[in-house]
């Protein structure tokens, strides 16, 4: 005998209907999901209407309804709300509205247009609502409150206000399939996982964040329920570690993102962190080679500086490096300091190319050591000193006056081991290119 659907009541009238994703292993193919996720859905009761807030991912349709059933026959549905068109949230819209002959979809105006390209629902079932606007379901009101490019250009916000239980779909998410329906009862890294979230999905559209943030504030909600992952009775602890992301101080740190093929630009990288924590400053090294990218996202959300090391391939930046620095580009992270470092051959072009992404991703090229061959001791002694100019800026930034403690972040072994040559004598130097 199958178990019975689990549901979890959230607040009087809320209940929420979610489904876990176990299986799923990674987003937009490029976010990995070590903890699956939920599409978490909420049905709504009035005295005399029922709205189901957000659905699930296409394929889950099954297992939604039933999980209604479990609450409410699904063919008396009368809304479905759909606060985000992506179909991880909107894919059983379909389903569920030939199981509620009289419902009608509800969204914004921008959401309507997408549930017909997205064969959602057809115009004639649609309802747009603007800003501000409200369903009376009897005892029970749904306030729509717009929330543009969180994530998509037609995302809202639906607020209980009895209860006043905020239904923010992705902005406040996390990946987590998790089996705890509440943030209290999750695990220790779900804030962490939550900035992984972040740094993917709302750091690009940061200043729409500021303003959804303020939005949600204004709203004082006493739960916060995403459409993935835990929910939040305590809304501080997430609306916190958001206002820290998108408008807080960025950490006194800077990440040393390298990829190296036989060892020189490695070794430039850690004398350049050598350089960085000497001056008091975090650093953070990745090894882009084997560091998952949606890692290295989440760390660009505070960091102050970026170090770029990369070999010359083919005559430009390795392909590894070149993902990073286009990842730059396009998360739109608040740093605004960068460096580089590598080596090359015979004839060099990544530092050219690093220079030129840096700036168009908004990014002052603060120094660079480039070397011809096997880095030496003259070599190190330049990356350690771009380490320290480094540091010197981001101390002299007004981004850099942190006030949010440092990140202890994972465990980073050291490396003093990795530079031998540092004291030692070292192979001779061929070539030191520096820029200011
Ligand atoms: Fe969870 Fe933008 O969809």
């Amino acid at each position: 005998m199958p178990l019975p659907e689990r549901v979890v009541p959230v607040a009087p009238g809320v209940t929420w209907v979610g489904v876990e994703d176990w299986q799923r292993r990674s987003f937009d193919a490029i976010l990995d999901l070590p903890y699956g996720t939920s599409y978490n859905a909420y049905l709504v009761a009035g005295e005399d209407k029922v709205a189901l807030v957000d659905t699930a991912c296409s394929g889950f349709s099954r297992q939604l309804l039933a999980k209604i059933a479990t609450v409410v026959d699904p063919s008396k549905i009368d809304y479905v709300v759909m606060n985000h068109a992506e179909p991880d949230h909107s894919g059983c819209i379909a389903d569920v509205l030939e199981q509620a002959p009289g419902a009608k979809l509800v969204a914004t105006t921008k959401g309507v247009e997408m549930a017909r390209i997205f064969a959602y629902a057809s115009p004639d079932r649609c309802i747009a609502v603007k800003d501000g606007d409200s369903l009376d379901l009897g005892g029970k009101t749904l306030k729509f409150v717009y929330a543009p490019w969180l994530h998509w250009p037609e995302t809202m916000f639906t607020f209980v206000p009895e209860g006043a239980v905020l239904l923010s779909c992705d902005f406040f998410g996390a990946h987590l399939a998790g089996g705890q329906v509440f943030a209290e009862e999750g695990p220790d890294y779900l804030i962490s996982e939550a900035k992984r979230y972040y740094a993917l999905i709302m750091m690009p559209y940061a200043k729409m964040a500021i303003a959804g943030l303020d939005k949600a504030a204004a709203l004082r909600p006493n739960i916060i329920a995403p459409s993935h992952g835990p929910i939040y009775r305590d809304p501080a602890r997430i609306m916190s570690a958001y206002e820290a992301w998108s408008r807080g101080p960025l950490q006194q740190k800077a990440m040393l993102a390298f990829v190296s093929m036989y060892g020189s630009t490695r070794r430039l990288c850690y004398a350049a962190e050598r350089g960085i924590t000497a001056e008091g400053v975090d650093a953070l090294p990745l090894d882009l080679e084997v560091c998952n990218m949606s890692h290295f996202a989440r760390d660009l959300v505070d960091t102050s500086a970026v170090v770029i090391g990369s070999p010359t391939m083919l005559g430009t930046l390795h392909p590894v490096a070149a993902y990073a620095l286009t990842l730059i580009r396009e998360l739109r992270p608040r740093s605004r300091l960068g460096a580089f470092v590598g080596s090359y051959a015979w004839g060099g072009g990544a530092a050219t190319q690093a220079k030129l992404s840096l700036e168009a991703a908004k990014m002052a090229l603060v120094d660079s050591v480039d070397v011809k061959g096997l880095p030496g001791e003259e070599h190190l002694e330049a990356a350690i000193a771009l380490g320290r100019k480094l540091a010197a800026r981001i101390k002299e930034s007004r981004a850099g006056q942190s006030e949010i403690p440092a990140r202890s972040g994972p465990e980073i072994p050291a490396r003093s081991e990795m530079l031998p040559t540092l004291s030692g004598p070292g192979p001779a130097p061929q070539q030191a290119v520096t820029a200011g």
